[in-house]
């Protein structure tokens, strides 16, 4: 299991592959009327191209319940258009595709669906009734009291039920918590999710998963039960305490429906009602930033399977009943996606410190043998360790991030924390006996890999390989900021700076979505867009830079995924946001505060004007508005944005560019805004390309960019033909630069450039992540320039890839693949003994244009042959269609 990319089918012909229901692959439980289905093309001939295709979709008993016909079009999705679908159902759909010129070839997938009305809820809230606890009781021989601030932490509770279910056909469970819940049928876990539900905005909605059961029912009664955590709901979570912290509410609660069919037709529906039974078990807390303990010695043997004797339990308590808020859950679970084992283990003043070589989001297995009954091993968590080998954890800041499992005493015991999920490359371990392994597990939600980029400098691999990891690591349920501190929350600045690499690294079209609909829902009555999503901390919003992930995530993902309706399901928020600055701010200059001001966050030594930066992400935020009215076909929207686009430019001129092309403040992101956003009049252009370019030399070629200008380093600088630049910079390993932090040995993008320095050691533990992407937003450029990956100008989901590598630096190969909505994309290059060999694969359906490097474009060819096209000073530009594509020219430097 590692994370890479998977290979695409060998087609001889035209074929469909990688079949998609909202996104997702194989969604047990989506819940709207009309999904979207779709697929990718694979083929290994030239210039093939789907000609038609044909939609099948059959429901329970085999019946037909969509057939869209033989349509004579490319599209590569489908909006389901056949007999209304029926709750609790699972639907198999195929897809026929069939070129011009060739035979119809097909592909099979399903799909399940939730509950798709709500008044089919039958199950209602349960919870713990103090009332009716028995007193708990410790066993004696317990070690230490816990920490002072884990001593609180009320005990995680098992809750069970038995009912008769079978003979069925299928038997599914809608399953959800406010907090975490972990489901049990028959002795067996369901499902591979991992910290489930997942976060949302509670307040506005709960997501719920689907699970397909019907193999764990027997002949007999069947036990049904569930351990619920606090979680996101209950649980510690950002800085504010657990106090405070308890944002949603002070206890979780658990809601499960049980959907059987039997063969007569007939359907048993059963739920979470005063009938279930619970108790506390082996977990004596859970939580999110503490992390675990857990007591063997207090197991329910059997507690998970029919006939269990729980007459000792107390009755569940209905906490109500209301449904009001569930949602399908829209995107792929939290899973565990690959184990590390560890590289070296230390000792450090009698303490065990295991290394698994990197840094990661999750938690470790551990196998013990030999341990006595009642043996306390404790797990500390840690991004690095102290010069003397010592773990790390002063950048933790309140999160405890340590796990303490006491021993059963059996001759093997495993054991993995459920509820907790920690930032860590180091495990300190004490307590433990003699035999003990030890295996890290890497958690986050996982994302289709959709993109793998590599090159010829083992650094800017390493690089590559650190903000995948970041990637990864703060993928979890929601883009979060980081994984270890008490903090890992939905910063949108974060998500929005990062989301272009992220889009070439995974398909991230569903995890996203269902994001964005937190970002809609928290938006304030004024239009206002909280600084972090889920909204879970007051008073802070209306960022510049942050707030503008409101435009900025909708369009991005239409840019890259072709599907309109997110547009359409964001086009009001993006206009209320750019409403909201535009009337604090009628001069059109945005200098009037609407929430917070973080500028350009985490910059090296410079002070970008945070007016510019405001202004400019105003602009680009009317701009993007404009364009999805354009989109969506609202004109009068459209023009009222574009003409404000234009007098926000007009205003950004006037106050902030001088009349020798210098821009305010005179700081490398002032001038990448600006020229990104196009802010910049066209005669003062090379002017202010100029200013810039004159700053990273007086620098020796060191950036001083943080969140929001690093980003644009490098497309800004090859967009003007400096791309020798952008390559310093990135080969560069002096202070600040990423190159220094992988000398360092980061395995993960850090959070401030300053992370650890020679002079001070380690940054300012106030704010000193070990695993934040930001400054890793530098991927998209891997992919979009070195490689040379990207869209031409007005195509979305690549219908029209531009492929335009830059040979350059110290490297003599680079390649890279994607996996567009059409199926894959790939580009490498070569360099050597004066050719260059550029092989280029297009999908099918697509027509790219392909800028071939050379010195001289009269000498390229394509399988020896001349190439037509149009010379420019650097290359031969051409055109290609499907198919792998080799070409060769001259490279004379
Ligand atoms: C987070 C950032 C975030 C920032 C806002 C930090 O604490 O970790 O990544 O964007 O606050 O200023």
């Amino acid at each position: 299991m590692t994370w890479t990319l998977p290979d695409t089918p060998a087609a001889e012909t035209l074929r469909p592959y990688d079949l998609r229901c909202e996104h997702l692959a194989t969604p047990s439980g989506i819940g709207v009327a009309v999904p979207r289905l779709s697929w990718r093309l694979a083929s290994d001939r030239r210039g093939d191209a789907q000609a038609a295709r044909r939609v099948r979709v059959t429901g329970p008993g085999g019946v037909l319940a969509w057939d869209s016909g033989w349509i004579e079009d490319e599209d590569v999705s489908a909006d389901y258009g056949g007999a209304p679908l029926t709750s609790f159902a699972r639907y198999a759909w195929q897809v026929e595709v069939r070129p011009a010129d060739g035979p119809a070839t097909a592909a099979e997938s399903w799909f399940g669906t939730g509950v798709l009305h709500p008044d089919e809820w039958r199950a209602a809230w349960i919870g713990h009734d103090p009332e009716t606890e028995p007193p708990f009781e410790p066993p004696t021989d317990d070690p230490e009291p816990r920490g002072a601030r884990t001593a609180h932490l009320p005990a995680p509770r098992c809750f069970r039920t038995e009912l008769a279910l079978s003979p069925a056909t299928s038997v599914r469970i809608a399953c959800t918590a406010r907090g975490l819940y972990e489901l049990r049928v028959n002795g067996h876990r369901v499902g591979d999710g991992e910290l489930t539900p997942g976060w949302t905005d509670y307040r506005q909605r709960v997501p719920y998963q689907v699970h397909d059961v019907t193999d764990l029912i027997g002949d007999g009664p069947a036990c049904v039960g569930a351990v619920l955590a606090d979680g996101w709901w209950s649980g510690s979570l950002g800085w504010d305490g657990r106090r405070q912290a308890q944002h949603y509410g002070r206890d979780p609660q658990l809601l499960v429906q049980i959907v059987a069919d039997h063969p007569d037709g007939s359907r048993t529906v059963a739920g979470t009602d005063e009938g279930w039974r619970e108790s506390t078990g082996p977990l004596r807390y859970a939580d999110l930033l503490m992390g675990e303990w857990y007591d063997a010695r207090l197991e329910h043997d059997g507690w998970d399977l029919p006939g269990f004797d729980d007459s000792a339990w107390a009755p569940a308590r209905v906490v109500d009943t209301g449904h009001g808020v569930l949602v399908p859950t829209a995107a792929e679970p939290v899973r565990v996606t690959e184990e590390l084992r560890p590289v070296s283990t230390s000792e450090s003043g009698g303490r065990t410190v295991v290394d698994l070589g990197q840094n990661i989001a999750g938690r470790v297995r551990l196998t013990l043998r030999g341990a006595a009954r009642g043996d306390r091993v404790t797990l500390r968590h840690g991004e690095a360790l102290t010069d003397d080998g010592a773990l790390y954890t002063a950048n933790l800041r309140s999160a405890e991030a340590t796990d303490h499992y006491v021993a059963a005493g059996r001759p093997e015991e495993t054991y993995e924390p459920r509820f907790t999920v920690h930032g860590f490359r180091y495990v300190e371990i004490t307590g433990a006996p003699a035999d003990v392994e030890v295996t890290g597990r890497v958690l986050h939600s996982d994302t289709p890999v959709a993109g793998e980029f590599s090159c010829s400098d083992a650094m800017v691999r390493q690089l590559t390989s650190n903000l995948r990891w970041s990637q990864r690591g703060n993928f979890v349920s929601v883009p979060t900021d980081c994984p270890q501190r008490d903090e890992r929350l939905g910063w949108t600045a974060d998500a929005q700076v990062f989301l272009p690499t992220a889009c070439y690294n995974a398909d991230v079209a569903a995890f996203f979505t269902g994001w964005l609909a937190d970002l809609r829902s928290a938006q304030t009555a004024e239009g206002a867009v909280p600084d972090v999503v889920p909204h879970v901390m007051t008073g802070r919003h209306g960022t510049p830079g942050w707030g503008d992930a409101a435009t900025i995530v909708p369009w991005h993902l239409y840019h890259v995924y072709g599907d309109e309706r997110v547009l359409r399901d964001s086009l009001p928020s993006m206009r209320r946001w750019v409403d909201h600055v535009e009337r604090h701010n009628p001069g059109l200059i945005w200098r009037t505060r609407v929430g917070s001001h973080y500028g350009d966050w985490l910059q090296a030594g410079v002070r970008t004007s945070r007016d510019v930066l405001a202004t400019a992400f105003f602009a680009l935020s009317a701009e993007l508005t404009a364009k999805a009215a354009g989109v969506l076909g609202d004109n009068t929207a459209r023009d009222r944005y574009a003409g404000l686009r234009a007098r926000i430019g007009e205003a950004f001129a006037r106050e902030f560019v001088a009349a020798d092309g210098r821009i305010t403040g005179d700081t490398q992101t002032g001038y990448l805004l600006a020229l990104a956003y196009g802010l910049v009049p066209g005669e003062l252009v090379p002017a202010a390309v100029g200013h810039l370019v004159a700053d990273l030399e007086r620098r020796g070629r060191r950036l001083t960019t943080g969140f929001a200008g690093v980003g644009l380093l490098g497309p800004v600088l090859s967009e003007h033909g400096r791309h020798d630049l952008a390559y310093a910079l990135l080969h560069d390993d002096r202070y600040p630069s990423w190159g220094y932090s992988i000398k360092r040995g980061a395995t993960t993008i850090w959070e401030r450039w300053d992370g650890w320095t020679e002079e001070t050691g380690f940054g300012p533990v106030a704010m000193n992540s070990f695993n934040h992407y930001a400054l890793g937003s530098v991927g998209a450029w891997l992919y979009g320039g070195v490689a040379g990956i990207g869209q031409e100008e007005g195509s979305v989901g690549f219908r029209r890839p531009l492929i335009r590598p830059l040979p350059g630096g110290t490297l003599r190969w680079a390649e890279a693949a994607h996996d567009t909505p059409l199926g894959r994309l790939r580009s490498r290059w070569e360099v050597s003994g004066g050719v260059l060999r550029l092989e280029v694969q297009v999908p099918p359906g697509a027509l790219a244009t392909v800028h071939v490097p050379t010195t001289d474009p009269s000498s390229v060819r394509e399988s020896g042959a001349p190439v037509d096209g149009v010379a420019t000073d650097s290359a031969l530009v051409c055109r290609a269609g499907s198919g792998r594509h080799v070409f060769t020219a001259a490279w004379e430097r």
